[in-house]
């Protein structure tokens, strides 16, 4: 960025505020040759170290099954870097400092002679704090997550103990399979370390579009208070995914969308969007709201899954005038596979603020492009003003925040056409935040990392919040369980899902619209 005019220098002093504080420490990465190390933590870890976020002392240990000396195993990082790094090309100079941190640690995680090479390791050094200041990132099956802590609680390198530096765990997504196998996990958790220790990561909260969520709630005076039922008509938020299950069919299998997308970042950008204010922005207070608002949710029952939910698979079919292959066709699915690759919802939250106001959720792979969007739907004007010149129903305002791609938020509101009719059209006002602030825009682990290490929890997903938002979600579950796909719930590749999924809308006189293309100007949008 390009520090010239006060507006960047005012920026550049907020951003020296806002700095994390490190401690000296070690962060230790189990799963240390797969892909999340590979293509995520890596390369947000060297951008940190290069744009000097982490603490001057800290070194990671990486564990994994296959036999690998220190140097090998940082020549793939260095190899992983070079194809996944935000930017290119990576520093030498930068990668030397950095990779001097960094050794490996074979071990079968099952075997507890790992946790003990792992303790010989971690007490090299007379450095206290790197020693006691420990980051385990469990960058592995979640099949693992219980063994793990307590193998590490055997080896007294995880404990309750805090008096002695930090101990702190991380644990990927899935966080179970269902409410009773989370609340399973987080009990053997929490005999081996408190639920302070747990950081549970959702990456789409690492987005920095996500977090603005809050920043454009709460830190400007006009939106809020037009955030109500009195004003607001119904919000849309859709996660789309241009790409199928590819190799991942053998994991969709057994988790579906609903479990993989629905139960976690929709639920999750749906309680930012829609909670009350936090009392301050520390992480229990957002946290405290976010629940709030989860359980304010109606719950679903077989009656209502039936009316208000859409599920759908893709079947072959053409993107951009490529032949697609169907989900049961990919690898690792069965042929007969009920697995559903989407799902829309209509969901209604009963509280003061929310009540009566649709709330649409949909999500699913092989739609026609990746975006991620959340679109507030204003209340109408009466009719009465120009309703004679230009017929009924003005476009409803409207205000969308892109989340990926081409990040922004844009404010639909009516115009008139120039000219001696009066004609009245859709206009909008845009943000986008590369044109306002560069290119500069940091990976969500590296958010997420960071605050990891800083032991800021605001961003990872409390016990309770992950229990509710399964409890939701498992009542879907259970209405569908035993009943196979019908035919209308099945959409070719490549298009916006199954059809059913908009009579959801329409019978409230309300429309999906289609989120904005990358690069794209919002004539779709308008229109
Ligand atoms: N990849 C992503 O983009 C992504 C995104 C979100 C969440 N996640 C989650 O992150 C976790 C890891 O995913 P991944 O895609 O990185 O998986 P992956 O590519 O299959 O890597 C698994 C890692 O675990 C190690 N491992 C497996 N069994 C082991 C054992 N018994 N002992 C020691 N090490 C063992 C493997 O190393 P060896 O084979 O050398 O032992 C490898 O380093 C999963 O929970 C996944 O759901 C991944």
């Amino acid at each position: 960025m390009n520090w010239t005019d006060p507006l960047d220098e005012m920026l550049r002093c907020r951003l020296e505020t806002g700095r994390k504080t490190v401690t000296p420490c070690s962060l230790i990465i189990f799963g240390a040759s797969g892909d999340l190390t590979m293509r995520k933590l890596i390369p947000a870890l060297y951008h940190l170290f290069h744009d000097q976020q982490l603490p001057s002392r800290f070194r990671i240990v990486g564990v994994a099954r296959r036999e690998k000396t220190a140097e090998s195993f940082r020549a793939e990082l260095r190899a992983a870097l070079d194809r996944y790094s935000r930017t290119q090309p990576v520093d030498d100079a930068v990668w030397e400092r950095f990779a001097a941190n960094v050794s490996y640690c074979q071990g079968d995680l099952t075997d507890p002679a790992t946790y003990g090479r792992l303790q010989t390791r971690l007490a090299e050094g007379d450095d206290a704090a790197l020693r006691q200041n420990l980051l385990f990132y469990l960058a592995v099956s979640p099949s693992h997550f219980a063994g793990v802590a307590e193998q590490l609680h055997t080896a007294g390198l995880l404990g309750k103990n805090e008096e002695k530096g930090w101990q702190r765990l991380v644990v990927e997504k899935p966080y179970g399979h269902d409410l009773s196998s989370a609340q399973a996990l987080t009990r053997t958790l929490t005999q081996f370390a408190y639920e302070r220790q747990i950081f549970r990561i959702d990456h789409y909260l690492g987005k920095e579009t996500v977090q603005n969520l809050l920043m454009f709630r709460f830190a400007n005076a006009i939106f809020e208070r037009l955030w109500n039922r009195d004003v607001i008509e119904h919000v849309q938020i859709t996660v789309s995914e241009a790409a199928g299950v590819g190799s991942r069919g053998g994991y969709y299998e057994e988790a579906g969308t609903l479990r993989d997308m629905v139960q976690n970042h929709l639920l999750q950008l749906l309680a930012l969007v829609a909670m009350e204010p936090p009392v301050s922005l520390e992480a229990e207070a957002v946290r405290d709201q976010k629940v709030q608002l989860l359980k304010s949710i109606r719950p679903f029952t077989p009656e209502t899954v039936a009316r208000q939910v859409v599920r759908g698979q893709y079947t072959a079919g053409g993107g951009n005038g490529q032949p697609l292959p169907g989900y049961r066709q990919e690898p690792i699915v069965r042929p007969d596979s009920n697995v559903e690759t989407y799902v829309a919802l209509n969901l209604f939250i009963d509280n003061w603020r929310w009540a009566g106001v649709p709330f649409y959720l949909r999500t699913g792979k092989r739609l026609p492009r990746s975006a991620s969007e959340v679109r507030v739907t204003f209340r109408r004007t009466p009719d009465v003003l120009f309703a004679a010149q230009c017929g009924a129903d003005l476009d409803a305002n409207a205000l969308i925040l892109r989340l990926q791609p081409d990040e922004g938020i844009t404010l639909r509101f009516n115009g008139k056409v120039p000219g001696t009719n009066l004609i009245v059209s859709p206009v909008r006002m845009d943000f986008g935040y590369r044109a306002e602030f560069g290119a500069y825009t940091p990976e969500a682990y590296e958010r997420l990392l960071l605050d990891a290490l800083a032991g800021d929890a605001t961003l990872f997903i409390r016990q309770d919040e992950v229990e509710t938002a399964w409890r939701l979600v498992d009542a879907i579950r259970v209405a569908w369980d035993g009943q196979p796909l019908q035919a209308h719930e099945f959409y070719p590749a490549g298009s916006w899902g199954p059809a059913a999924a908009d009579a959801l809308l329409t019978r409230r006189g309300h429309h999906w619209k289609k989120p904005q293309a990358n690069g794209q100007a919002t004539h779709e949008t308008i229109g």
